[in-house]
């Protein structure tokens, strides 16, 4: 696993104070709240949390995707130090392939049934200006590249695996060559072994263009065999950040802790998945205090009423009051 050396100059994409909410007939729901972090060229990030944690929005965000009932209430997102206007989809269409793209999960329904698989992939390239014939030739050679062999261009989605299918969408994302990759679920809907190979080819594509990589998932086996950096997300918030082996190796977050423990782990004779007890808080509500309060073992009444703000030591953030600078200098640790 490479260390990325972190600097302004090789920062690609900054998301700042990011808030979204959805709402539809006067109800809103907080689906991120302010969101902070950077992206290094390079660098594979992953982005880990329970359903519901905001992890698509923040891709969507990202990616200028988000749907119509989606509105940016704060903060921006930047690219190469560029403001981008993620909420207006003609700005936005400039950038999307070019710069940043995105692996979904479930592929069959990402693909369109009744158009051929190389035809699809030269799809990005004639919109970005490619003329036909040059982007039928790149969609060969990116079906090499993502190990289908190129007379298999002609195939029709469903004439295709799933493991196939996939790695036509990362064809597709690589197509315009892009900087940023953003794989949301890439491997949820296939099986082990598809999984561990299309987590091999991401891992290969990457070093192979210096691409940075934004890895949206639940497992967190995966995050330690792919990635640098992980993000915990929890109720629309960054709850920790920092590399895979700090957080492996000494999670600060309770939650990232139960998170962790919950994995299945032969050696400490657990054999099966333990969840976490407990529902998040409604993001329509949002009753104050820190959202993970009614779940934290750790949990003192300072929780119940003040949210914890996102701190940071060096490159390792948390937001917990059992680590806040505040009440480490207060010396107030009591217990609810
Ligand atoms: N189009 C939408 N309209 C209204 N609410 C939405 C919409 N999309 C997502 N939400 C809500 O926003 C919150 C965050 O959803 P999001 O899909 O970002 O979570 P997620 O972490 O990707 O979850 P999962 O792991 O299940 O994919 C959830 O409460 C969800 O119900
Ligand atoms: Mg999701």
């Amino acid at each position: 696993m490479s260390e990325v050396f972190r600097s302004a100059s090789g920062q690609l994409l900054a998301v700042d104070g990011l808030s979204v909410d959805y709402g539809l007939k006067g109800i809103s729901s907080r689906a991120l709240h302010e969101v902070s972090f950077d992206l290094q060229a390079g660098e594979a990030v992953a982005l880990v949390g329970e359903s519901g944690s905001g992890k698509t929005t923040t891709a969507m965000a990202i990616a200028g995707l988000l749907s119509t009932d989606a509105r940016v209430t704060s903060g921006e997102v930047r690219y190469r130090g560029a403001r981008l206007q993620i909420d207006d989809d003609a700005a936005m269409r400039p950038h999307r392939w070019t710069e940043t793209a995105v692996v979904f999960q479930g592929a069959m329904n990402a693909l369109n049934p009744v158009q051929r698989i190389a035809k699809q992939i030269a799809e990005p390239c004639m919109l970005n200006g490619m003329p036909r014939e040059a982007a039928m030739t790149r969609a060969k050679e990116l079906l090499e590249l993502v190990g289908i062999p190129p007379d298999r261009g002609t195939a029709y989605p469903h004439q295709l695996s799933g493991g196939m299918r996939q790695r036509v969408m990362i064809a597709m994302a690589l197509a315009c060559r892009p900087s940023i990759i953003i794989g949301d679920e890439p491997t949820t809907a296939l099986d082990v072994i598809n999984q561990a190979q299309i987590l091999k080819l991401l891992v290969e594509l990457r070093s192979k263009f210096n691409l940075a990589l934004l890895l949206i998932t639940h497992d967190l086996s995966v995050v330690a065999e792919t990635c640098d950096r992980v993000m915990i997300m929890y109720a629309g918030r960054i709850v920790e950040d920092g590399t895979v082996a700090e957080i492996f190796a000494a999670p600060k977050h309770p939650y990232t802790r139960l998170l962790i423990e919950s994995i299945p782990n032969p050696a400490k004779r657990q054999r099966v998945l333990r969840p976490i007890p407990g529902d998040p808080p409604s993001l329509i509500t949002r009753p104050p205090g820190c959202p993970f309060h009614t779940r934290c073992p750790s949990s003192m009444s300072i929780c119940a009423t003040q949210a914890p703000a996102l701190e940071s030591t060096g490159q390792r953030r948390v937001a917990c009051h059992l680590h806040s600078s505040q009440m480490k200098s207060d010396g107030v640790l009591v217990h609810a």
